[in-house]
């Protein structure tokens, strides 16, 4: 079933489904083809579960940074977002139904434990659901343990940027790949510390909407402690799943080849990159940060860094855009917006070369880089449903090229063994809100009704004709 993308219903009159040469389709030669190169699609708790009242679920950060006006767009917060908390079932059947062969999901913390660490089995019980079901349609499971919705009563106790934070992450996990094992093929620990750390600490744009330089140094800290206490614990467990974590990576170009500019694209790429890559795959922090952000060392007990590079099954990479950056005339950089490129409703620039660039450059860096997974890339633009049909066309070109760019990556000899979709449907966009869609499914949140985007429907016969290929 899971491999049967026949359940997908074309809305009629669409010839797209049907065209053998369509704008989405990767070429004969490209390893997107072979049938080990898993293929799935992403979301998060916050961004779709809604019921934030419901079983039992305490409030997270999310919930209080959404409910402060002023902090996201229209006042939007995830109370309800895509219901799926309810629609659960039919939305894993959607999954199934495009041919999709994997799902990337987030457990929400305060849904499972409560204040004092104990079990919550109600909010326990919808993930073992959850993925008893996808297990059901034969869909790879990659589940990550924090994305983003930490519980308020931890960040009443300072959340990241109190150490105690991080052995709380430690017990969650623990619980977690108890209750769970066997159900999950993956376990990343953290999503994108970078933004938990510099957009939740250092300037204020996501919760806990904090913005001091030292703080995101620290909150850093203790997301890769927390995620370096995690993973032995999850090794114990569930010794059978992979284990890793997922971040995002920035690419920097300079605006022009002059020294300084070409110092600042490399201190764009420090402190997006190797300020997570570096502590976890060499197991120090890179130096360059310190000259970046004078005086914001973090506080490092005996031992951390050990405990922080503890090896990895893969690496999650999630690639959106490229920034292209000169010197600020001083130690850092700032971003110079191209003229003339295309760009996505988020305003981010489309750069499939970026991806591969990336890639490349991180197997040449790190001797001991792990297995990647893509386990982000996609696109918001602004679709509307008309005749039943959502023509994203911008959209498709996007993912025809990244893939593409994966490819090649592949082909560099970068171990790429995977890519999920962001997103399987619209979604909660944080600071955005709902304005912006970057689901392949559209969502229409006065209803709930979910319409295959033509995107969507594209990803469904790529994948039932490479299935019919291997079969
Ligand atoms: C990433 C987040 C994900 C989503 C995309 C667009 O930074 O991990 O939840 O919001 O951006």
């Amino acid at each position: 079933m899971a491999h049967d993308a026949s359940a997908v219903s074309a809305p009629s009159g669409s010839s797209a489904a049907q065209s053998t040469a369509d704008p989405f389709t990767p070429p004969a030669d490209s390893s997107l083809w072979r049938k080990d190169f898993l293929l799935g699609a992403a979301t998060a708790s916050y961004q779709i579960e809604g019921a934030v009242h419901e079983d039992g679920r305490l409030p997270s950060i999310w919930d209080t940074f959404s409910a402060t006006p002023g902090k996201v767009l229209a006042g939007d917060t995830g109370a309800v977002a895509c219901d799926h908390y309810h629609r659960w079932r039919e939305d894993v059947d959607m999954l199934a139904g495009l041919g999709l062969e994997a799902y990337r999901l987030s457990i929400a913390w305060p849904r499972v434990m409560d204040a004092a660490g104990a079990p919550n089995r109600k909010g326990l019980d919808f993930y073992k659901r959850l993925l008893a079901h996808l297990k059901e349609q034969g869909i790879t499971t990659s589940v990550t343990l924090y994305h983003w919705d930490l519980p308020q009563h931890l960040e009443d106790r300072g959340g990241w940027l109190n150490r105690d934070t991080a052995y709380r992450f430690a017990d969650y996990a623990d619980l977690m790949s108890r209750e769970l094992a066997g159900s999950v093929d993956a376990w990343a620990t953290l999503n994108e510390p970078w933004c938990s750390a510099y957009l939740g600490y250092g300037n204020g744009h996501h919760a806990p909407g904090l913005a001091d330089g030292r703080f995101a140094t620290q909150a850093m800290h203790h997301l890769l402690l927390a995620h370096g206490l995690a993973v032995p614990v999850l090794r114990a467990n569930d010794p059978a799943s992979l284990k890793g974590i997922v971040a995002n990576m920035g690419r920097g170009t300079p605006n022009t080849e002059s020294r300084e500019d070409r110092r600042a694209a490399h201190l764009f790429e420090v402190q997006h990159n190797a300020w997570i890559l570096d502590p976890l795959l060499k197991g120090e922090y890179p130096r360059d940060l310190f000259d970046l952000w004078p005086g914001t060392e973090p506080l490092v007990l005996d031992g951390d860094m050990r405990t922080i590079s503890a090896p990895l099954d893969f690496l999650g990479v999630n690639y959106y855009f490229r920034t292209n950056v000169e010197s600020d005339g001083a130690q850092g950089f700032r971003e110079v917006p191209l003229a003339g490129v295309e760009r996505t409703q988020m305003g981010w620039e489309v750069h499939p070369d970026g991806l591969r660039d990336l890639l490349v450059g991180f197997r040449q860096t790190y001797a001991n880089l792990p297995p990647i997974y893509i386990t982000e890339n996609g696109m918001a633009s602004d679709d509307k449903v008309t005749d039943g049909q959502v023509d994203d066309t911008q959209r498709i070109a996007f993912l025809k090229r990244h893939l593409a760019a994966v490819d090649q990556a592949i082909k560099a000899g970068v171990d790429v063994r995977g890519y999920f979709l962001w997103s399987l449907m619209d979604n909660f966009e944080w600071a955005f809100g709902y304005e912006r869609r970057f689901g392949i499914v559209h969502v229409d949140y006065a209803t709930q009704k979910r319409t295959l985007k033509r995107s969507a429907q594209l990803v469904a016969k790529f994948l039932k004709e490479r299935n019919a290929r291997s079969s």
